[in-house]
C-alpha cells in the first residue's frame, strides 16, 4: 500500500469507496486497457493485473483466498500470491504484474505504473 503525498488525480484510477472493499473482498478497476484486481487481505490492500499469466483469463473470475493470500485462476488452477503477483503453482510460472494502491477519504485508488 502506498501512502504519502497525493499524486495527480489523473494518474490514479478510483476503484471504489473504502467501505466497499472489506477484508476478504475484491474489486476490479480498469486503467486504460489494463484490468486491475484489488483485494483486501486482512486490512491491507493489494493490486494485481487481472490477467492470468498462463492464458488470457481474468483472475477475478477465480477465487481470492485470504487464508493463503492467493488468488486461484478458475481455468486451470494456477495460484498467485496477491502480495507480489508471484506464481505459486503450475501451470503458471510467470508472475502477474502488481500495482500500487492508496486509500484516502474519497476512495481506493490504483494505477498501472509500468509507464
Ligand atoms: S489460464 Fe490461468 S491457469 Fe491456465
Amino acid at each position: 500500500m502506498t501512502t504519502g503525498a497525493t499524486p495527480p488525480a489523473s494518474a490514479w484510477v478510483r476503484v471504489c469507496a473504502p467501505s466497499e472493499l472489506l477484508p476478504g473482498e475484491s474489486r476490479v478497476a480498469w486503467d486504460g486497457d489494463t484490468p486491475i484486481l484489488v483485494v483486501n487481505l486482512d486490512g491491507t490492500l493489494y493490486a494485481l493485473e487481472d490477467r492470468c499469466s498462463h492464458e488470457d483469463v481474468e483472475l477475478s473470475a477465480g477465487t481470492f483466498d485470504a487464508a493463503t493470500a492467493s488468488v486461484e485462476c478458475m481455468l486451470h488452477g494456477a495460484r498467485f500470491d496477491v502480495r507480489d503477483g508471484s506464481a505459486l503453482c503450475a501451470p503458471a510460472y510467470a508472475p502477474v504484474a502488481s500495482f500500487p494502491v492508496r486509500v484516502d477519504d474519497t476512495g481506493v485508488w490504483t494505477r498501472d505504473d509500468r509507464g
